[in-house]
This record gives C-alpha cells, structure tokens and sequence, in this order.
C-alpha cells in the first residue's frame, strides 16, 4: 500500500492491520497470477505490512518490499525480521533489470501520474520479466465517492478534483499506458468485488482510514457531519445482511517487458 500524494504518513499500520486485513487476504489469488517460482527475485511494490511478501519468501522467493510508508515498513520489519523491507515511492524506484517479476497488490491507484509509475517498473524488471498488479480500476467505490461528494454540493463546499486521492482506469487506458512504456500486454482485467468491511461503523472507518485527504480544509465537525450523511444514505444499497461492503471494482494485469 504505497501512500497517496500526501506528503506526511497518514498510514496507522495497526489500525490497518486489524480493520483492513481483506486488502492483503484479496491479494492471496494474486500469487496464483504471479506464480512465482522457488528462487526468483521478485519486488512487491507497495507491500503495506508485509503479509504478501511474507507468502512470497515462504514459497522460496528472493523477495524485497517497498512502500512509501515508513509507518508500513516499520510494521513490515517488525512482523518478518527475516525478510527485506524498504521505505521506496515507486515513482522513483532505483533498481535496473533486478527483478524476474514486479507484484503489486492494491497500490497503484494512490500513484499519480501512473505512466511515471510504470516508467521505473519497466526499468526495475529483467528482459522478459513480468508485471502483475491488481488495483482499483474504473467505477471503483464510486457509490461511496459519489456520496460523499453529493454531501459536498449539499453543504454548498467546492469540492476541488486534486483532491481526489485515487487512479482508477480502465483497462483500455491502463493497457494502452503500460504498452507505451514497452510492455507487451498479456492479460487485462475489470471486475467487481463487493467487499466485507469489519464492524458496525464498517464505511465510516473506511472513509477515514483512506479517503480523508477528500476532507482536507474542513474541520473534523463538518467531516463527522457528511460521513453520518453517508453512512445513512448507503445503508440501504451497502449494508447487507448485517454488514458493511464497499463497491470494490478491479483491474489485474499482466505485462511482460520486451
Ligand atoms: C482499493 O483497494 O480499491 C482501494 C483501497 C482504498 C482506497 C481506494 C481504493
């Protein structure tokens, strides 16, 4: 989970830990994408607090985690002191035809601009190597998001689009970007996954745990008071059976550099 735009670590990794366990328990089925092989050298790219990277080393991978979290890292080192783990933003990543494979799991809409993303990716990765990533694509919580800025015109509060932490393209546009950087597209992917969130107070720790810098320049009163709107508004459509799902749509892909 490589951080947004913002400058500080807003990362909490115990609260990501305890509440949000689904992103790197999603990403499981990713490895079966990726299927590495005993004694590749892979970069997980974003690996939050190292669960993936833990399941890679375990399978016999040489495996190095990044994320511009140090919050993350420091988690990450803590948990599998056996394992590399490195504060890296992957738009500047410094490595040269290192890896047999770059996997990245739920990171890559916080990065912006993704062509500058794939740019070092591509770089990062041997001849013939390969790239395969999951992450938000078009549509991707939109019925949250829309919500929310929904609670803004209501208010009468501009909402400014930079604000707007996330990247979700579609394939097409994702495709055509990484084909541009060199890659030869293999595989591409869109499709929903309507996700558990934990607890009763599921959508509202969702929102505050990754969507806060939406609320930037408010104070905590007015954020408390659209988030209640939210959570009101969406019970209907994204309470379900006792709980909370956030509208979950994703991209996977896998490109090969030639
Ligand atoms: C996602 O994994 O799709 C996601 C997570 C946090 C914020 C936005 C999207």
């Amino acid at each position: 989970m490589l951080n947004n735009n913002i400058d500080s670590d807003n990362w909490n990794a115990h609260l990501y830990d305890s509440k949000h366990s689904f992103v790197s328990k999603f990403g499981e089925d990713l490895i079966e994408l990726l299927a590495p092989k005993k004694g590749e050298y892979i970069l997980d790219l974003g690996c939050g607090t190292g669960d993936l990277a833990y399941k890679l080393n375990k399978l016999g991978v040489n495996v190095i985690g990044i994320d511009k979290s140090e919050n993350m890292v420091d988690q990450a080192k803590k948990k599998y002191p056996h394992i590399k783990f490195e504060v890296q933003d992957a738009l500047n990543l410094d490595y040269h035809c290192e890896f047999d494979a770059v996997f990245s799991n739920a990171t890559l809409h916080w990065v912006k601009p993704p062509k500058q993303a794939l740019i070092c990716i591509y770089k990062a990765l041997k001849q013939d190597g390969r790239f395969v990533a999951e992450f938000g694509g078009k549509g991707n919580v939109k019925i949250i998001t829309d919500e929310i800025l929904n609670q803004f015109e209501k208010l009468g509060i501009e909402f400014k689009a930079e604000l707007f932490p996330w990247y979700f393209p579609s394939i097409g546009e994702y495709s055509t970007l990484m084909e541009e950087v060199g890659f030869r597209v293999i595989f591409a992917q869109h499709f929903d996954r309507l996700t558990p969130l934990d607890g009763d107070h599921g959508i509202r720790n969702w929102i505050q745990m990754f969507g806060n810098s939406m609320f930037e320049g408010l104070t905590e009163e007015t954020k408390d008071f659209i988030i209640t709107k939210v959570e009101n508004n969406l019970k209907g459509v994204l309470f379900q059976n006792g709980g909370w799902f956030a509208d979950y749509k994703r991209i996977r892909v896998i490109g090969i550099k030639e």
